[in-house]
């Protein structure tokens, strides 16, 4: 029977434990690449998420694989990405798996991440088979490593493999696990088609391509297929899998991994978690669990030169193809002109986009501080969400403002425990718990709101506990804050993309601190420039650059001369980023200066 030689699994791990390099591993392992395609780190295909280190883009891939018992097995290893911003994402691609390795580091134990993961995946009745990763290192300790796996998440790791996937120790060990101890998938090959969509990309010439698990039925060339959540139609032109490189199927039938292709032109009609059905032989109920995602955080992306705003919209145009869950429209800022509204999952999702349109499009970006959305209730009974604080109502409009709360737990050895509880205080935090994994490390949990941990709270943990601490959250839902909109005067005009909103309780702080950074991050000008904070028509903090005194240009009259074209070439190279806001030019820096205030 052919469901019984199929095996569909994932890796799971915290982020730098090896997940990518076991993966290679054990393409190699299995022959799916010759020795002449094998390069590193296959399943993370972008170069900007190599540069990283990280997984966006999940993909799988069908291995053949004769295991002791003598059988050939047909493995589909799953990849997930691996940060908190695709959560979502991460539980849809485990729910196409029946099991899941979970690679540990010897030296670094179990983090924040591989505990939320392992979570996600005892949620979809996965068999976790521990792996722990690393042992070539010196400071490895897998006993350690292994009790921590039993107690903390309570896992039975007697078998657990130690491994090391870049000496490419225990990967054979960790295939005959996978063939043993991964079940091989149910569901009803005679039943109409349901098929799970865990991913899609697109592609130039045919179209989107969408990743998907076929749990009962079989899907085809030549069937329509319906989408369905979003009940879009479309006639199946391709059906296939990658081995690694694809190749085109018959059929796929229930338990099987593989691609589909139908001529379709948007990302959006195939969302991840979305069942497709045979539209003739429809099934009755669609899978468990989907959801439709929201982004989470926003930011306004304005291009340097206003010339470059066609091309913005094309390379947005051109990632959304690709990108499901990045949303824009257009936004005009009195102080940066036309730009974008952006969308995005997280803050890491965030400086992606941003990145790959700077360095995939090649457009210069000023992007404007992030923000989270806010819940505003008005006097009149409106209820409005902002997610830009210039468009924030009058105070005398709002009854009340709420906005997201996450709950977070954060892992840390126990001298940081003080440190790292003073940081949450002061991102507002709410303490809900401690606890201990064993004598040297701790969990703490608790609840902050979302836009203090997009104003630098990672970087801040991590620089206060030595890169220790790991970390990981969830949104919990909306409550009442008693928030205000602070505006930044320039030369007495307020800059709409500098507003941003805060606590009361820290305004005076921040508007103190952000006018001192604006001081000193916005060059001299001609004349004298005062920086003001105001909260409605009171000021609360005031600055002042003063004007600029001599030409730079002149201590090089008569000065060598190439020196003078290097400091002009510099000067242009520093304009590159700098915007005109009324008569002052600002540089980039100062639309970000509110996060790295505190
Ligand atoms: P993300 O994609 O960010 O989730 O990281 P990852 O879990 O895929 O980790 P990756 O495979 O990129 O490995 C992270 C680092 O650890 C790389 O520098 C690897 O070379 C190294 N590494 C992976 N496995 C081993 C191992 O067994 N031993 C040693 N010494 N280093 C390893």
């Amino acid at each position: 029977e052919r469901q019984a030689i199929i095996r569909n699994f994932s890796i799971i791990a915290h982020i730098d434990h090896g997940k990518s390099t076991l993966a290679d591993r054990i393409l190699e392992k299995t022959g799916a690449l010759s020795e002449r395609e094998m390069q590193d780190q296959f399943l993370d295909k972008m170069d900007l998420e190599r540069e990283r280190g990280i997984t966006i883009k999940l993909q799988s891939v069908r291995l053949p694989y004769k295991a002791k018992d003598g059988k050939e097995y047909i493995l589909n290893l799953i990849d997930t990405p691996g940060h908190v911003d695709f959560t979502y994402e991460v539980s849809r691609s485990l729910q196409a798996c029946e099991g899941a390795l979970l690679v540990v580091d010897a030296s670094q134990g179990v983090e924040a991440q591989t505990l939320a993961n392992v979570y996600l995946a005892l949620e979809n009745d996965l068999e976790i088979i521990p792996v722990i990763n690393k042992i070539d290192l010196p400071s490895a300790d897998p006993e350690r490593v292994k009790k921590e796996v039993e107690d903390v998440i309570g896992l039975d790791a007697s078998d657990a493999v130690l491994a090391s996937a870049k000496a490419g120790i225990g990967i054979e060990e960790i295939l005959e696990q996978v063939v043993e101890k991964v079940p091989a998938p149910e569901g009803d090959p005679d039943a109409p088609l349901r098929a799970l969509i865990f991913d899609s990309v697109y592609d130039p010439y045919k179209g989107v391509i969408i990743y998907m698990r076929v749990v009962d039925g079989t899907i085809k060339k030549g069937m329509r297929m319906r989408m369905m959540a979003t009940e879009k139609e479309y006639d199946i032109t391709e059906v296939g899998a990658f081995a690694p490189h694809p190749v085109i199927m018959n059929e796929l039938s229930a338990g099987e991994v593989g691609f589909v292709v139908a001529n379709i032109k948007n990302v959006r009609d195939t969302r991840v978690g979305d069942t497709i059905t045979d539209a003739n032989n429809p099934a009755d109920e669609p899978l468990p669990g989907y959801r439709r995602i929201n982004p989470m955080v926003f930011c306004g992306l304005y291009p340097v030169e206003s010339s470059a705003y066609d091309d913005l919209r094309e390379a947005l145009e051109k990632l959304e193809l690709n990108d499901a869950s990045l949303t824009y429209e257009p936004e005009t800022s009195t102080a940066l002109g036309f730009g974008f509204r952006c969308g995005f999952l997280g803050l890491l999702h965030m400086e992606i986009i941003q990145e790959r349109i700077e360095r995939e499009f090649g457009i210069p970006l000023i992007t404007t501080a992030p923000s989270v959305v806010y819940k505003v209730y008005q006097t009149d009974g409106k209820v409005l969400e902002i997610e830009n604080p210039t468009l924030m109502p009058e105070m005398q409009k709002i009854d009340r403002v709420e906005e997201p709360y996450v709950k977070a737990s954060i892992m840390v050895p126990n001298d940081y425990v003080g440190t790292v509880m003073e940081i949450c205080q002061n991102k507002r935090g709410n303490y809900l718990d401690m606890n201990y994994l064993d004598t040297n490390r701790v969990t703490l949990t608790y609840e902050l709101p979302l836009a203090e941990i997009v104003y630098d709270f990672f970087d801040q943990l991590k620089s206060s506990t030595k890169g220790y601490a790991s970390f990981d959250y969830e949104l919990i839902g909306y409550k009442a804050s008693n928030l205000v909109k602070m505006d930044i005067l320039l030369n007495g005009e307020v800059v709409d993309a500098l507003s941003f909103i805060v606590h009361r309780d820290r305004a005076y702080q921040r508007g103190r601190a952000l006018t001192e950074k604006l001081r000193k991050l916005i060059p001299r000008q001609m004349f004298e420039v005062p920086i003001q904070a105001a909260i409605g028509n009171k000021v609360i903090a005031r600055e002042t650059i003063s004007a600029m005194r001599k030409n730079v240009l002149a201590k090089c009259y008569g000065g060598d001369i190439s020196r003078k074209r290097k400091l002009l070439e510099k000067q242009k190279e520093g304009k590159k980023r700098m915007k005109a806001v009324g008569s002052v030019e600002v540089p980039q820096e100062a639309f970000m200066a509110v996060l790295k205030i505190d």
